[in-house]
């Protein structure tokens, strides 16, 4: 499976915040944004990423994250002329899917939460169709959110709403989705909605209509962060600073990530470190080389 990151957008909500720089790029807490979602594709077992963004922002994602080499994964980019909806991100990526499966992942959204790595790797091995992935929020009508065929929480998913006036569960759909390669075909398809996108809501729809969607219900052990707003944001930034420091660990160390997942050694791992230099992130990926080194004895 591949996987793209839309980090495009106009980014309106938060300005002056965003008026000159892509709100993926800003701060949550202590690293840039894109490394929560990029930070998921990596714990999925996904190694080949799209990272699509606004011909302004593109050079600045390529200046932040390079080739992936780093990392051990292979990271391309393509650029988004306008917002033209989620789905065209299958439409700019169609070359770069070729004839794979595909996860999209939106570059404002962050997960954590304990079995996040076995649950996706678990998804990715069992995908087919459409896998959507839903969280109890208390402010559905801000998301696409999940119908069921009897109106209960419980039953089967007949269809999504894209920010429904009055929603028929609080079951939000998350801005993470796997698809089978037919995708490109059906976002080929797709005509611009009312407000002129090319909605992933359709897209979502066209696979539930046919029986091929599956929606996964993330629970209440796992933090779906919203960073929509300022409040949100820092609330975001809050959630990661209080775990990180009361526990030591970090959230969406990539550099972590691709060592435990395998995909770069311990001399990588302390090549990385050297690079990242005196901040807290870069003293905390030295602390791991130099431990690894030490077991290395
Ligand atoms: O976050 C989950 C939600 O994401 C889903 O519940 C909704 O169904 C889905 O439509 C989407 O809703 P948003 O209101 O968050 O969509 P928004 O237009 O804000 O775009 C989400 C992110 O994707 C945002 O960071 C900007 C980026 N984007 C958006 C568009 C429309 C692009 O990169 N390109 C685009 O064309």
């Amino acid at each position: 499976m591949k996987g793209i990151i839309l980090a495009g957008g106009s980014g309106t909500r938060l300005h002056p915040v965003t008026r000159a720089i892509s709100k993926q790029l800003m701060p949550v807490y202590d690293k840039p944004m894109v490394y929560y979602p990029l930070a998921v594709l990596m714990l999925a077992g996904i190694r080949e990423v799209l990272t699509i963004s606004t011909p302004h922002d593109l050079p600045l994602f390529k200046k932040l994250l390079g080739d992936g080499d780093d990392l051990g994964i292979r990271i391309e980019y393509a650029e988004q002329a306008a917002p033209n909806g989620l789905a065209e991100a299958f439409i700019i990526g169609r070359d770069f899917i070729d004839a794979d499966s595909v996860c999209l992942v939106l570059g404002d959204n962050i997960f954590h939460g304990s079995g996040l790595a076995k649950m996706l790797q678990r998804e990715v091995d069992h995908a087919s169709g459409a896998t959507l992935f839903g969280y109890r929020v208390k402010d559905p009508q801000r998301y696409g959110v999940a119908v069921f065929n009897d109106g209960a929480q419980d039953g089967q998913l007949v269809a999504v709403e894209e920010k429904p006036a009055q929603p028929k569960s609080n079951l939000a759909i998350t801005g993470l989705y796997m698809y089978d390669n037919e995708v490109v075909d059906i976002a080929a398809k797709l005509q611009p909605s009312p407000r002129g996108e090319l909605e992933i809501t359709d897209l979502n729809n066209h696979y539930i209509k046919r029986g091929k969607a599956k929606l996964v219900d993330l629970g209440r052990g796992m933090a779906w962060l919203d960073t929509g707003t300022h409040d949100s944001l820092m609330e975001a930034s809050q959630y990661v600073q209080v775990l990180e420091s009361r526990t030591g660990v970090q959230i969406a160390c990539l550099e972590e990530i691709a060592w435990r997942m395998g995909y770069i050694d311990d001399a990588k791992l302390l090549a990385a470190a050297a690079k990242l230099g005196k901040s807290s992130y870069g003293e905390y990926v030295k602390k791991l080389a130099l431990e690894a080194k030490a077991m290395e004895r």
